[in-house]
């Protein structure tokens, strides 16, 4: 993610691509969309091969999550081509390209994307810029509850909610403006990137969000005060987002006493609720009771303390997908799960007098 120019939420596009010729693509007779859209959107394809979309499925840390949480509901997201009601298997087209190019652009066979007509001979479909072609992945509830399956999340209640995020943050960047900025190919076509950078852009996230730590010597304690804001320009929705584990931590310690390290944890906190089911009876349920993650406008200050005087202060800003713990239960390395943002170091000041 580069320099951010967003047109607005009816997200404008350009119109100047190559001239139609009269090709089609045999969705049926070619299932892999790695190998038949490549011959024609090589960069497209080339992109979206990295991104975490093609390896929704295949990506160890999913698997590493769906071992412990094996429900149907995840295949619709992250392995949306598998059939029937089993897992894809190992080796099949489905388990290889997960979030595959007609997920998004086939309907009944049929290629569609914004402009409509050209080689594809789909309908032109307004709305391609906006967000709400994100919305039904990047949005959802936990997994309702049957006499069968006895939910232990309130079904009510978010598991992901990244576009309400957006929503609220009153941003006029689409997700596109920022996941998919204008690129411009080797044969130079202008296209969207579809690399759908997130989690993997640590220089975005560091442009993105900024730290703020003073320290303070006071009767003999040092006291920090810390803020972690987000720019809505750059990012506009809370950081982090997505899914439900991910945490943001600030560690900050003395200098020379690397143990006496202290955190401000920030995420959402899921918690026991007792609140009536679909019967009317009183459940006790897990459900959202609290979220400290910085969001455009809303950032997070934090104050720590510690009982004994030193001159300076380290700190560091890390991303997690998980906290360390559910990591490390999950056999999920960390220089896998951690990202490194911003780090610092401040002199502890001294009152004046
Ligand atoms: C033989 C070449 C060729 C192949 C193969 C091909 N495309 Fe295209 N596609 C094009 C050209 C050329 C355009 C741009 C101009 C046009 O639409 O006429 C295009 C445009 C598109 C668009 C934009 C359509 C719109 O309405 O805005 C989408 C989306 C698309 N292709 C998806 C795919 C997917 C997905 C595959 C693989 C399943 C694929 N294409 C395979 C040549 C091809
Ligand atoms: C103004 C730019 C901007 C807009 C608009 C935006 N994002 Fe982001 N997004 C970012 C940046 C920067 C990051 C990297 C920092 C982070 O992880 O939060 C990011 C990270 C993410 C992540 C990674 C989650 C994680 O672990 O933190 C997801 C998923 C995501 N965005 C989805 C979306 C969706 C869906 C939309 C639209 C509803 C959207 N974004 C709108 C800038 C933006
Ligand atoms: C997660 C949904 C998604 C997936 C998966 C996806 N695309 Fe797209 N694609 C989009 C969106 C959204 C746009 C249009 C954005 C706009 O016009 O503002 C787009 C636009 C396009 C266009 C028109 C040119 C452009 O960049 O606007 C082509 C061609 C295209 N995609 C090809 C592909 C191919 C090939 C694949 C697989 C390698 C693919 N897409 C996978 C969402 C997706
Ligand atoms: C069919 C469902 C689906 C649609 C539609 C979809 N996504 Fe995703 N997206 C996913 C899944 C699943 C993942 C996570 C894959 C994984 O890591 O296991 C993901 C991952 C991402 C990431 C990377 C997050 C990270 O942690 O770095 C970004 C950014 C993202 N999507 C943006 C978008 C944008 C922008 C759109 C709309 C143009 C979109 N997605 C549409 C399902 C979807
Ligand atoms: C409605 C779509 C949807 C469903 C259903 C869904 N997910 Fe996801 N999942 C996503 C999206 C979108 C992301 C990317 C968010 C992000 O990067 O933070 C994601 C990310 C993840 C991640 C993090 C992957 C990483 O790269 O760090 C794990 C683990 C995961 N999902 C597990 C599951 C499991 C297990 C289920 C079923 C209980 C499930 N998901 C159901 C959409 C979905």
């Amino acid at each position: 993610m580069g320099l951010i120019g967003c047109a607005g939420r009816s997200g404008a596009r350009s119109d100047d691509r190559p001239a139609p010729r009269a090709v089609s693509v045999d969705l049926v007779a070619e299932p892999d969309d790695d190998e038949a859209c490549r011959p024609c959107h090589a960069a497209i394809v080339d992109q979206w091969a990295v991104s975490q979309h093609a390896t929704a499925w295949s990506d160890p840390v999913f698997q590493a999550g769906y071992a412990v949480d094996r429900e149907p509901e995840c295949r619709a997201c992250h392995a949306p081509l598998a059939k029937g009601d089993r897992d894809p298997a190992p080796g099949s087209i489905a388990a290889k390209v997960g979030i595959a190019c007609r997920v998004c652009h086939a309907t009944a066979g049929v290629i569609v994307g914004p402009a409509g007509g050209g080689v594809h001979g789909g309908p032109a479909q307004p709305g391609w810029g906006t967000s709400e072609v994100c919305r039904s992945c990047h949005q959802f509830n936990f997994a309702p509850d049957t006499p069968s399956r006895r939910a232990v999340f309130d079904p009510g209640e978010w598991m992901q909610r990244t576009y309400a995020e957006w929503e609220a943050s009153g941003s006029a960047c689409t997700c596109q403006d920022c996941h998919m900025p204008w690129e411009t190919d080797a044969l130079g076509q202008r296209h969207r990137s579809h690399r759908m950078l997130g989690i993997a852009d640590v220089d975005a996230m560091a442009r993105a969000v900024a730290v703020m730590v003073q320290a303070e010597l006071r009767d003999g304690s040092v006291v920090v005060t810390t803020e972690i804001a987000v720019d809505g320009q750059q990012l506009a929705h809370a950081f982090p987002t997505g899914d439900m584990f991910r945490t943001a931590r600030l560690e900050v310690w003395p200098v020379d006493e690397p143990g006496e390290v202290q955190a401000v944890l920030m995420r959402r906190e899921f918690g026991r609720v007792a609140r009536p089911d679909a019967d009317g009876r009183t459940r006790l349920w897990m459900a959202e009771v609290g979220d400290s993650r910085p969001r455009p406008g809303h950032p997070t200050r934090r104050t720590l303390r510690w009982g004994h005087a030193f001159s300076e202060v380290k700190w560091r800003l890390t991303h997690l997908r998980m906290d360390t713990a559910r990591a490390s239960r999950q056999g999920v390395d960390d220089s896998t799960n951690a990202r490194v943002v911003a780090q610092g170091q401040v002199t502890v000041s001294t009152p004046r007098g």
